[in-house]
């Protein structure tokens, strides 16, 4: 039996899962409530195959950042049209397919505090289930008939692939540069949120300079979200996060506490790095030993400072929409994603 702990953790959006912040979600928690039934719901209907995988996938939680903040700044911008809850979706889908190719390269078991699809059904399913998913964001965004829409998010698409294509050419390179991390983070994580944010700006016929402004704004989310979860795999709880830790190192990504680490560290540091940080695997005693160089050396603490220097950037892009429960619930929300390291 579930405990009922459990239960709400599994089926848990960021408002419940956080409820000390309940005020930034007070405009759109109606919005996210339903969401979830169109997500396990209708949205999926029109695929005949395979609903116990789909049910599993949608009915495991998840975050669903990126609906909250599209639903926030609809609401921002005074859009409340039929396509709100579809382009949510499509936002989520994306992601959510995203997850389950990422957990198939990452070769995890973990997700959401429940295995992943790639370990219950195999990596050949989780690749297809992915794609149907993905295929089913298209149709989505087609339907609002709008190709504006179809080119912000196709653009995401595309760089997501190309963000992970590159960070696959830089597997175990101590020598990338923190630029070249950086520009891995903004096509694999920013452009998605980026895109999602630009949608809300064209479905509330916003003009162009705020939606390159919404554009902004979540392309610095993405990467200050991303960044937090890079230091998070490293020091962080895998009971608190529902996924397993350590695992970029792991698999020999170099994320930017590592970079630093290097860049940083003496010539015996450097070394230890270049040992123990070679195809294959790094073995369970070395990964402890960087981890425990990554806090002597506060290089956690230095990406965490950058992340929160992106997310200021991404809260000036706000200055110019009018106050109001909206406007806070971003500030608060987007200040919230940096706590999580705390
Ligand atoms: C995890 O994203 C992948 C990254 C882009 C860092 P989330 O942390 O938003 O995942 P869920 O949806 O809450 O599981
Ligand atoms: C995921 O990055 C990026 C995607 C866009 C899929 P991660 O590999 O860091 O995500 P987690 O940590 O597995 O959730
Ligand atoms: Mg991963
Ligand atoms: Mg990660």
């Amino acid at each position: 039996m579930l405990s009922l702990t459990e239960k709400r953790l599994r089926t848990a959006n960021i408002a419940h899962l956080l409820p000390q912040t309940r005020s930034c979600f007070a405009p759109i928690k109606d919005k996210l409530d339903a969401l979830q039934d169109y997500l396990l719901g209708n949205s999926l209907s029109s695929t005949d195959v395979p609903t116990p995988v789909l049910r599993y996938v949608f009915g495991s939680g998840g975050k669903r950042l990126r609906p909250a903040i599209f639903f926030l700044l609809c609401e921002l911008l005074g859009y409340r049209g039929k396509h709100l809850l579809p382009l949510a979706a499509v936002s989520e889908y994306m992601h959510t397919a995203s997850l389950l190719h990422d957990d198939v390269l990452d070769n995890t078991t973990l997700r959401r505090r429940k295995p992943t699809v790639n370990s219950r059904w195999g990596d050949t399913t989780a690749i297809l289930v992915g794609d149907l998913i993905y295929a089913r964001a298209c149709e989505l965004m087609t339907a609002a008939g709008d190709l504006r829409i179809i080119a912000a998010f196709t653009q995401a698409i595309k760089r997501m692939s190309e963000g992970e294509l590159i960070q696959l050419e830089n597997l175990y390179n101590l020598d990338i540069t923190e630029e070249t991390w950086l520009k891995i983070v903004h096509y694999k994580t920013g452009e998605l949120l980026a895109a999602t944010c630009k949608v809300a700006g064209l479905l509330a016929a916003a003009d162009e300079r705020t939606c390159a402004r919404l554009y902004d704004f979540g392309l610095n989310i993405g990467i200050a979200f991303q960044l937090i979860d890079d230091a998070l795999d490293l020091c962080g709880k895998e009971q608190e996060l529902g996924k397993q830790t350590m695992i970029d190192l792991a698999n020999g990504r170099i994320t930017l506490p590592i970079i630093l680490l290097y860049q940083q560290g003496n010539r015996h540091v450097q070394e230890m790095l270049r040992t123990a940080l070679q195809p294959p695997r790094a073995n369970a005693a070395e990964l402890q030993r960087i981890q425990a160089l990554t806090a002597s050396h506060n290089t956690v603490a230095r990406s965490a400072e950058r992340a929160a220097a992106f997310t200021a950037r991404a809260q000036q892009e706000l200055a110019q929409f009018a106050p109001g429960p909206a406007r806070e619930g971003l500030i608060e929300l987007t200040n919230l994603l940096l706590s999580r390291l705390n």
